[in-house]
């Protein structure tokens, strides 16, 4: 069932995505060659609890940290640890849930570790145009089939492999509701976008072959041809006339 928000449901879920939004700005400058993806997931749990705010993830289907930390080869759900300790050159997708007031928030973006190479740089540039792409067919009447048309026709177009196996999602009390909202489809299939619904856009790109495989802790998602992966996502409203990007870039 897609959930249509109130204007005090929509209100709560506008705080948590700002808060995921100020959290990302908050972790980014601590995003150099050094720093473990522990140390990063310590800072941002800190920041979420200062903030009167739940990180969402933590304990979620058994998952042990706030952060999803996935660096180069890791597509998504990459776990924190103290031994992974960043490099130059590196690049790494930050994901975060944050609930306030038991509504949620979720956004991704992919960050440069010091110097990056020009593949890599593309890869990241595309990933989030691909994003926008998707982002600007959301409006009433419109289709989840024509935002999953447009990230898909945009990765294919610059060369980059779509991952199949994850897609994004419906958002609200839950950080997983319906409506599915795949990186591939078909124009004008699928549920009918309508105002107050939320949703989250995330495509999941490679810079080479789009297939992957789980690690066996059960989460972690790396390419099969070891190629770079990189990751954005938004939470978005469907407002009277278009959209409002609930977790907008503050940099
Ligand atoms: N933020 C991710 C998403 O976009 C998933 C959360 S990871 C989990 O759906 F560990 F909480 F599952
Ligand atoms: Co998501």
């Amino acid at each position: 069932m897609i959930t249509i928000k109130s204007e005090r449901e929509i209100e709560l879920m506008r705080k948590a995505g700002m808060l995921v939004s100020e959290m990302h700005q908050f972790i980014k400058p601590y995003i150099k060659e050094g720093i473990s993806t522990y140390e990063l997931d310590q800072l941002c749990e800190k920041f979420i609890i200062d903030h009167d705010a739940v990180p969402t993830c933590k304990g979620f289907e058994g998952y042990p940290a706030t952060l999803c930390t996935s660096v180069n080869d890791v597509v998504v759900h990459g776990i924190p640890h103290k031994e992974d300790v960043l490099k130059n050159g590196d690049i790494i997708t930050i994901d975060v849930v944050i609930g306030y007031k038991g509504y949620q928030g979720d956004a991704a973006w992919t960050y440069a570790v010091g110097e990056i190479d020009e593949d890599k740089k593309y890869l990241m540039e595309h990933t989030e145009k691909a994003l926008l792409e998707g982002v600007k067919m959301v409006k009433p009447g419109n289709r989840i089939g024509d935002i999953s048309h447009a990230v898909e026709e945009y990765a294919e177009a610059h060369h980059l492999g779509v991952v199949q196996e994850l897609c994004g999602h419906g958002i609200g009390q839950d950080m997983h509701e319906d409506p599915e909202v795949p990186n591939f489809g078909i124009p004008n299939t699928g549920p009918r976008l309508r105002p107050g619904m939320v949703i989250c856009i995330e495509p999941m790109l490679t810079f080479g072959d789009r297939h992957v495989y789980q690690l066996e802790d059960g989460w972690t998602v790396k390419t099969q041809d070891a190629s770079p992966a990189a990751h954005y996502e938004h939470t978005i409203l469907i407002t009277e006339d278009g959209y409002e990007i609930l977790t907008p870039r503050l940099d």
